[in-house]
């Protein structure tokens, strides 16, 4: 059920103060990823709650949401494919920027990365602000994708991303 994954998720989440900065307290989920049943749960919730039918390729961000999507695509039999940093595409890219609390970060994807219409689930580890995830879905839109869902392991719900993206729907496997 979603609230055993809420539980399973919470139970194997550390909480690293001041990390990567003073006054952010980092989310980790290494200790869930390094679990494999845990793991194989989390991913099986994720198609279950979305539907194997919903999508066509999956889109994980760099770094973590690689892994989700990764483990999504091959349960599933679809694609995947990377959003990164600046920088790391080697071909033609769409890019996308936001505003970070001192500066700004951005976000690339193959031009060609979609076949026109698919529909893409879209996951990361963690919805923070939301700025990775809104500057993500412009791109998945950008390169001729369709956003058929957005899914994070965990959202900091007091960071306002899910009102930042509205309209679209947030899944979160747990909300803290
Ligand atoms: C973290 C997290 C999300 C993003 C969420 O990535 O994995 O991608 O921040 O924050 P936001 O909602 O405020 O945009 P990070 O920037 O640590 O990058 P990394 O995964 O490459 O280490």
């Amino acid at each position: 059920s979603g609230a055993a994954v809420a539980e399973l998720v919470a139970g194997r989440v550390l909480d690293v103060p001041d990390f990567p900065k003073p006054g952010i307290m980092f989310k980790d989920l290494m200790p869930l990823f390094a679990d494999g049943a845990v793991f194989r749960e989390v991913v099986d919730g994720i198609v279950a709650h979305h539907g194997r039918e919903s999508f066509d390729v999956v889109v994980g961000i760099e770094a973590r949401g690689f892994v989700v999507a990764a483990a999504i695509a091959y349960a599933t039999g679809v694609g995947v494919v990377p959003v990164r940093k600046a920088g790391k595409l080697p071909r033609a890219t769409h890019s996308a920027s936001y505003a970070l609390e001192y500066g700004e970060a951005t976000l690339e994807v193959h031009q060609d990365a979609f076949t026109a219409g698919h529909r893409v689930l879209v996951v990361d580890d963690v919805l923070a602000t939301g700025g990775t995830a809104e500057a993500t879905l412009d791109l998945v839109e950008r390169a001729g994708g369709t956003v058929a869902g957005f899914t994070v392991l965990m959202e900091l719900a007091f960071l306002g991303g899910r009102e930042r993206l509205a309209p679209r729907p947030v899944h979160a496997l747990l909300t803290v």
